[in-house]
């Protein structure tokens, strides 16, 4: 099939890529000049593993341009652009520009992956007059291909049967099960899952502050409850909070929406209540074996939102780093992928240079680090070291004083 991609970022890409894999023809359109150069090159914007050899295999079947005419004969066109929240509200200005330049060029399906409030889908087919069905994503950064390649299910929204059953069998070859629903539905399963997914993390977050005033470790509660099939283990893993560019967006979004239609999601609006709290505690543990950390040297081990991943949208690290420097703290960190404006030096460097530390983002590679770290004042928000391998000077989220 002929595809269209307009949009090319996590999402895009990976969708673009998968597809061409499996044969299909795929023209990528993005208004942003330097990110299509790069991928003409075969040079993907974004750090996301096998994505750049996924490219290079199947660079024959992928074009790129920055003009919407390119679509002219693409069956489908997938709308994957950013939807960004800006003062708590989602701003979908992006998806109704590309609906309208679609609508100047292009006659196939088109299948919404970006996540939108319920009733854009309708708002897009009313600006295009073209078949509009609801795709949505699911995929998580860093295993983004794997995701978009053996999703759990697949969602199509779609008030028209063949546009739907169209998308349905582009995606056959996953063996997901599919979901059919109307636009609207569709659009609200993405919020839900997401809502829930961050509801859950600030369960066990909260629960994480529990254990510390208990001195209870919440990685045995969250193994303990996560066995119960009900529950189930993921998403149980207490931190500094969650980030990225979805879970902060799309609670504001969702909950803000649900209040304009005049109902509240309560739960949704506490998760995000107490994940705002999170950097606050990496802050008050390193204040308890650091003492005040005005004029010290702190190293912040992680700056990417989650490991794997070069995105540093939203992630807690930063606003740590933005506390620490509030409190008159100098800043030094390590991120094998992530960068910003913050002194980014070796590994070694930091830990050697640092009077305390702080682990803001799970690497692997931060695992083992026991032997190098002990002796120093050491924050693990991530749970990534042994505590019985470290000495008096270290805190752990969710664990107390041993
Ligand atoms: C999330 C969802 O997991 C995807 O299903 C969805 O498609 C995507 O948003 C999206 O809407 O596009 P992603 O943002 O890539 O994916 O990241 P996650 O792996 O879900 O992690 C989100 C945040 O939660 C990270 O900051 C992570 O560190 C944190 N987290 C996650 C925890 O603190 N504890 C956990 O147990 C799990």
């Amino acid at each position: 099939m002929r595809i269209g991609i307009v949009g090319l970022g996590v999402v895009g890409l990976s969708t673009g890529v998968v597809l061409a894999e499996r044969g299909h023809e795929v023209v990528g359109v993005d208004i942003d000049q330097g990110r299509v150069q790069g991928l003409q090159c075969r040079r993907p914007p974004i750090y996301e593993p096998g994505l750049e050899e996924a490219l290079n295999r199947n660079f024959e079947r992928m074009k790129f341009s920055t003009d919407y005419s390119s679509l002219s004969d693409a069956e489908v066109i997938f709308i994957t652009v950013s939807t960004p929240t800006i003062d708590g509200r989602i701003y979908l200005g992006y998806v109704f520009d590309a609906a309208r330049k679609i609508r100047e060029v292009a006659r196939g399906v088109i299948a919404i992956k970006s996540t939108v409030v319920p009733g854009t889908a309708r708002k897009v087919k009313e600006i295009t007059n073209l078949k509009v069905v609801s795709n949505p994503e699911f995929l998580r950064e860093g295993n983004a291909l794997h995701d978009t390649e053996s999703p759990d299910r697949v969602v199509i929204g779609s008030d028209d049967k063949e546009a739907g059953d169209l998308i349905q069998e582009l995606w056959s070859f996953t063996k997901a099960p599919v979901i059919r629903t109307t636009t609207d539905e569709a659009e609200l399963i993405k919020y839900a899952a997401n809502s829930f997914l961050a509801v859950k993390v600030s369960f066990i977050n909260e629960i994480a502050n529990l254990c510390e005033r208990l001195n209870c470790d919440v990685n045995v509660i969250a193994r303990a409850i996560g066995l119960d099939k009900r529950i189930s283990p993921y998403f149980l893993s207490a931190g500094l909070g969650w980030g990225g560019s979805c879970f902060p967006k799309d609670t504001l979004a969702i909950t803000s929406f649900a209040r304009d239609v005049g109902e509240r999601l309560r739960i949704v609006e506490a998760a995000i209540e107490v994940n705002q709290e999170r950097p606050f505690r990496a802050l008050k543990l390193l204040k308890e074996v650091m003492g005040e950390v005005r004029g010290k040297t702190v190293c912040v081990l992680g700056l990417a939102f989650k490991p794997n991943t070069d995105d540093t949208r939203e992630s807690v690290a930063l606003k740590v780093v933005n506390l620490l420097r509030q409190e008159g703290a100098m800043v030094i960190a390590y991120d094998p992928k992530a960068r910003s404006d913050v002194e980014m030096v070796t590994l070694d460097e930091c830990i050697t240079r640092a009077d305390g530390v702080i682990i803001a983002t799970e690497w692997d590679e931060f695992r083992g680090l026991e032997p190098k770290l002990r002796g120093k004042p050491v924050v693990d928000g991530r749970r990534v070291l042994d505590p019985a391998k470290m000495g008096q000077e270290f805190r752990a989220i969710g664990l107390g004083v041993r």
